[in-house]
């Protein structure tokens, strides 16, 4: 028992993995990366098909970015937030408000602390502006925001969460914008902008989201936007919510905040919200909520330099003609047996099999022969998706895409 995959099967537990099925099997262990390839222990080289479960953007290993982090690693790691500011944490707080419109941002760690710190903010600011009863939140079927109980209460993938379900608030759960509840009692609701991720690449109708401000302008409720898969230009525009010109009340951002390189998140909300927590110290005002690593500089350094890449490579213009051609590379599965659906939306493309039982585990399949062709991701359930990096080249998208219809091809039909 002394090779690595000895010790991952000895030590390790795997998020979301049946750990049974994964000790017997062999175990693809990544020593290496540069742009939209991983290289593992044996020298094989992978394309990167999910951006490394939707965090990378601009590459593995991008100069500027890796630059970035080492510089500031000669200058600080980390510091306390608390008591404490520094320096990168300011100047993307500052970036960050430009680009979302939004006037506060209150950093994290990943994509569900994000999702709690906005759900407990917009709790607690009822309870400031004298409207304790303002208790409830609505949130949407499928949803997914994370794996905190917090978030988990809001999510509503019954797979993921149900067993959860003592400990959980209860939500009111609806599927449309024509069920939202009448009545001033909402706190919030919560929504995946346009596209619902983990539900398996779900589009929400045009429109809706804009219903749903308005709807919120109405009562009163606040509007949570979690931004943390669509941030970052993986719908095709920096912000998914700016596609239907709505500004939330929160925005959360993870996954791709730091390009990928390290776990970092930010919730941000409006001067109107940050003011209600104003109030003299023995007033307890106070958000009583944080994180050690909260504002991470190296997290911060990473973030910056990821947005500086945006404006020097001038990354969103070159999503236009990526997103095109990895539409027009997975429509040509709809031919395919077993294709009952082909979804695209700015760098995300799902291709849905089926219908097939879950305990079949087609999509499963498919990915692991998309593995034996050299192109890495994961299903959900039975749609498989490709979310390449956006320095993937025109090569490596028309591989990624030929791949995934080989495997298709050969699984299924
Ligand atoms: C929309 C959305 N919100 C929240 C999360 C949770 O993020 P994290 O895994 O960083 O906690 C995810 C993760 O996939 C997500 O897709």
């Amino acid at each position: 028992m002394n090779s690595l995959a000895d010790n991952d099967h000895r030590y390790l537990w795997h998020p979301f993995t049946q750990m049974k099925e994964w000790m017997a099997e062999e175990t693809l262990i990544i020593a290496a990366a540069e742009g939209a390839v991983l290289r593992d222990t044996e020298g094989r080289e992978y394309l990167d098909g999910n951006s490394s479960i939707w965090t990378n953007l601009h590459g593995h290993r991008h100069p500027k970015i890796t630059a970035a982090i080492k510089g500031q690693l000669d200058r600080v790691a980390h510091s306390s937030f608390l008591g404490l500011s520094n320096v990168p944490a300011i100047e993307l707080a500052e970036r960050l408000c430009a680009l979302t419109k939004l006037d506060r941002v209150f950093y994290s760690d990943d994509g569900s602390t994000a999702m709690e710190a906005a759900i407990k903010m917009a709790l607690q600011y009822w309870q400031h502006r004298g409207q304790p009863r303002r208790v409830k939140f609505v949130a949407f079927t499928d949803a997914y925001h994370g794996d905190t109980l917090g978030a988990v209460s809001v999510g509503g993938i019954s797979l993921f969460h149900a067993a959860f379900k003592p400990l959980l608030f209860d939500v009111v759960r609806v599927s449309k914008a024509s069920e939202l509840p009448s009545g001033n009692d909402v706190a919030a609701v919560v929504i995946e902008p346009l596209v619902q991720g983990a539900a398996g690449m779900k589009w929400w109708p045009r429109g809706m989201l804009r219903e749903l401000r308005e709807w919120c302008d109405k009562t009163g409720a606040l509007l949570i936007a979690d931004e943390v898969m669509t941030g970052f230009g993986r719908t095709g525009t920096m912000f998914a919510c700016e596609q239907e010109k709505v500004r939330p009340d929160f925005m959360a951002l993870a996954k791709g905040l730091t390009g990928g390189y390290l776990p970092l998140a930010a919730t941000l909300t409006t001067e109107q919200v940050f003011r209600a927590f104003l109030g003299e110290y023995g007033e307890f005002k106070t958000f009583f909520h944080g994180h050690s690593y909260t504002g991470n500089q190296l997290g911060c350094a990473a973030a910056l330099a990821s947005l500086r890449v945006f404006d020097e490579e001038g990354t969103l213009g070159k999503l236009t003609v990526l997103s095109s051609q990895l539409s027009d590379g997975l429509q040509r599965c709809r031919e395919l047996v077993g294709v009952v659906d082909v979804r695209c939306l700015g760098m995300i493309g799902a291709v849905e099999i089926g219908p097939y039982p879950l305990e079949a585990k087609m999509g499963i399949k498919v990915c692991a022969e998309m593995r034996r062709r050299g192109v890495l991701t994961r299903p959900i359930g039975n749609v498989i998706i490709l979310m390449p990096p956006y320095c993937v080249t025109t090569g490596q998208l028309e591989r990624m895409t030929t791949v995934l219809r080989e495997s298709i091809r050969s699984v299924c039909g």
